[in-house]
């Protein structure tokens, strides 16, 4: 029987995801890996496996219900148990006002940003209250603030955080927490540079490109490490919190835990 912790971890082929994966896969975890694209999963098992971890590769959409299933228990053969969850699949598409949004790119954003989580959890839940495990949904400082043009994005989240509340109180062997990113470097702030002056008012798209000309987007690794440390060792009575990446009560545990790099910082 396995004995390093089992993770499931979606969105896992770029940006925040990968980073979590490549910190799980460091302390010898066992990680399973979804999302849409395999090429780019692959290259992340890779790493997984080169630094010690076990990974598993699963291509899937989390908006399909079935496809969560088979995530779970694809796992469970595999690695005969699972501790955690990691709910970080995400778009932020479309960005387009509430005025000129289709139904159906609406109806895609909620799927995927909180109908996949709640998916993920559904297909988990007798497994992780076996294990007494965790689940770490990643959330955003959207769920809170308003961005103009990404109203299902703000939505979801906003959604994703009361979810989290709601299940852990359903729950008293599962610790499930929010967690916010802060502005990370990754393919999603691309695009909201990419389309943003576009689509948004220009102060907000210009806030978008100082973010990234004025160096202030965290590495994926930065929010990574206090996820993968959450997904671990969330303590239970953080329970339904929405919780801050930078916190120093995640994020100095997650560095002694983690360290400052993985190895040869091949990672960022
Ligand atoms: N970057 C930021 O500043 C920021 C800020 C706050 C919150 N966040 C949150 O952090 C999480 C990760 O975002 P990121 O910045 O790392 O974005 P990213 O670089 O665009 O990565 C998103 C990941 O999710 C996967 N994915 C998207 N839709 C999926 C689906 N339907 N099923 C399975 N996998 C799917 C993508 O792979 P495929 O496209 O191949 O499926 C990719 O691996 C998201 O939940 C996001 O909302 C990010």
């Amino acid at each position: 029987m396995n004995t390093r912790p089992v993770v499931i971890i979606t969105g896992a082929s770029r940006g925040i995801g990968a980073a979590v994966a490549r910190w799980l896969g460091n302390t010898g975890a066992a990680v399973t890996l979804v999302a849409r694209t395999e090429s780019g999963l692959n290259p992340v098992a890779a790493d997984v496996a080169e630094l010690g971890g076990k990974p598993l590769v699963i291509r899937a959409d989390v908006a399909d219900p079935d496809a969560c299933r088979r995530i779970a228990e694809s796992t469970v053969d595999r690695f005969g148990r699972l501790d955690a969850l990691v709910n970080n699949a995400g778009i932020v598409e479309p960005l387009e006002t509430v005025a000129r949004t289709k139904p159906a790119q609406w109806r895609y954003n909620f799927e995927v940003n909180l109908l996949g989580p709640v998916f993920m959890v559904m297909a988990t839940i007798s497994e992780l209250r076996r294990h007494r495990g965790r689940i770490v949904n990643v959330s955003s400082g959207a769920s809170q603030h308003v961005i103009q043009a990404a109203s299902a994005y703000c939505a979801a989240k906003a959604a994703l955080n009361h979810f989290t509340r709601v299940l852990a109180a359903e729950e008293p062997n599962i610790t499930a927490v929010a967690a916010r990113p802060g502005v990370v470097d990754t393919r999603m702030q691309e695009l909201l540079r990419e389309k943003g002056p576009q689509k948004m008012p220009p102060q907000q798209a210009a806030y978008y490109r100082q973010l990234k000309t004025q160096g202030r987007l965290e590495p994926a690794a930065v929010p990574a490490r206090s996820i993968a440390w959450l997904a671990l060792h969330a303590p239970h009575q953080w329970s339904g919190l929405f919780m801050n990446y930078d916190d120093p009560q995640i994020s100095t545990p997650a560095m002694q835990l983690f360290g400052e790099s993985i190895e040869g910082n091949l990672y960022g």
